[in-house]
């Protein structure tokens, strides 16, 4: 098991040789108007760059109905869409130059067909450690990451990794409080972009991404961030991935519509020290062909808990197939230190 343990650690040394890049950062001062608050995007993006961008995820991503459907709401936005979101979305069209109704698509793109890996983990000390990869099957987003710090009072509020033009986080943390991810729930199909649009506008429920931002925002303590994204209701399933700043403070929550299916908690007193969350309820098995799961627990048992660290956590995220052809970034931290680090992934991971 040892000379197992060492073969698997010195392979995972080798994947964490390849040519990852940080993305920009950049400062959002939520002291400033919600229309103006992401101008600094456009001294990074270049404006045709992002608006092509964006047509190209539009394109391959929403059928042509919603379009349609999403016209009454560009004429009402106000009554539709929550404040700061409403202004954000109104400020980002005319950054861009784009149509509204873009933007809000664009918004809506990415809460279908996420793919992901999340690991949340405690070392011998009780230190919590928080990692995921972000999969996604649309090249350009490796262009468009970008890590964002939200400030308050010129103070650091919450820090995220975002898309330009999307204003949601599905990754972020606030610093010494905790960290949170989100994993897609299952396989979204198209026609759920009608269940998806009926659930955020007519019944005002919050897509998932802007629930982790606001949990970000307002949430006290790990418990606090917890209680508010297992309750709050939200557009779809999804899982929640959050962690806290004291040993024991892990969870997986598991996501419907309406409130939590299932909360799967950290257990290190009884040696459970890790879990891992991909796309599937945890409780079950995944499908046959898809081995991210196991892959990255039989890494984690390796690396054992007296090595878990930042630096072997993204090892672990660096290891076929958790990370893959579509994997975009991979971003660890961890809430007690204020660490946070997000890599792009140029090309993905692919077998060795
Ligand atoms: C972002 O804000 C921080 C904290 O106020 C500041 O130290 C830093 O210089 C700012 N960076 C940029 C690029 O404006
Ligand atoms: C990892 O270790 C745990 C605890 O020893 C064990 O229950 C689990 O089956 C192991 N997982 C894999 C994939 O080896
Ligand atoms: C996207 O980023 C890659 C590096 O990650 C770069 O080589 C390429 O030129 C970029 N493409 C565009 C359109 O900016």
């Amino acid at each position: 098991m040892v000379t197992r343990a060492a073969l698997l650690l010195l392979g995972l040394a080798v994947y964490s040789c390849r040519a990852e890049i940080a993305p920009p950062t950049l400062n959002i001062s939520l002291d400033d108007d919600p229309e103006v608050r992401w101008a600094p995007l456009m001294e990074v993006f270049d404006a045709d760059f992002l608006k092509k961008a964006a047509a190209e995820v539009i394109d391959s991503t929403v059928p042509k109905w919603v379009h349609q459907a999403v016209k009454p709401i560009v004429v009402a936005l106000d009554k539709y869409i929550p404040q700061p979101y409403a202004g954000e979305i109104r400020g980002l069209a005319e950054h861009f130059g784009g149509s509204l109704s873009d933007i809000i698509i664009l918004n809506f793109a990415y809460e279908v067909s996420a793919f992901c890996t999340s690991i949340i983990a405690q070392d011998k000390k009780g230190h919590v450690y928080h990692g995921r990869n972000l999969d996604y099957p649309h090249s350009v987003l490796r262009n468009l990451t970008v890590n964002l710090v939200f400030l308050k009072n010129g103070q650091v509020a919450y820090r995220g990794t975002s898309f330009a033009g999307y204003i949601g986080l599905w990754t972020g943390q606030s610093p010494n409080k905790f960290t949170v991810s989100g994993d897609q729930r299952g396989t979204e199909h198209w026609w759920n972009w009608w269940k998806n649009l009926v659930s955020a506008f007519l019944f005002r429920r919050s897509p998932v991404s802007w629930l982790v931002r606001q949990t970000l925002e307002e949430a006290e303590d790990f418990p606090d961030a917890v209680m508010r994204l297992s309750k709050i209701p939200i557009i779809t399933g999804v899982y929640y991935i959050v962690g806290g700043v004291r040993a024991g403070e892990g969870a997986v929550i598991t996501r419907d519509r309406t409130g939590p299916a299932d909360i799967w908690p950290l257990d290190p007193v009884n040696g459970e020290w890790y879990r891992v969350e991909t796309n599937f309820d945890h409780w079950r098995p995944p499908p046959t062909r898809d081995h991210r799961r196991e892959a990255a627990n039989i890494a984690l048992n390796a690396t054992g808990q007296d090595h878990i660290n930042m630096e072997t956590l993204y090892q672990v995220l660096s290891l076929f197939p958790v990370c893959n052809g579509i994997t975009v970034y991979t971003t660890t931290m961890s809430a007690a230190s204020d660490t946070y680090s997000t890599l792009v992934r140029p090309k993905g991971c692919r077998p060795t």
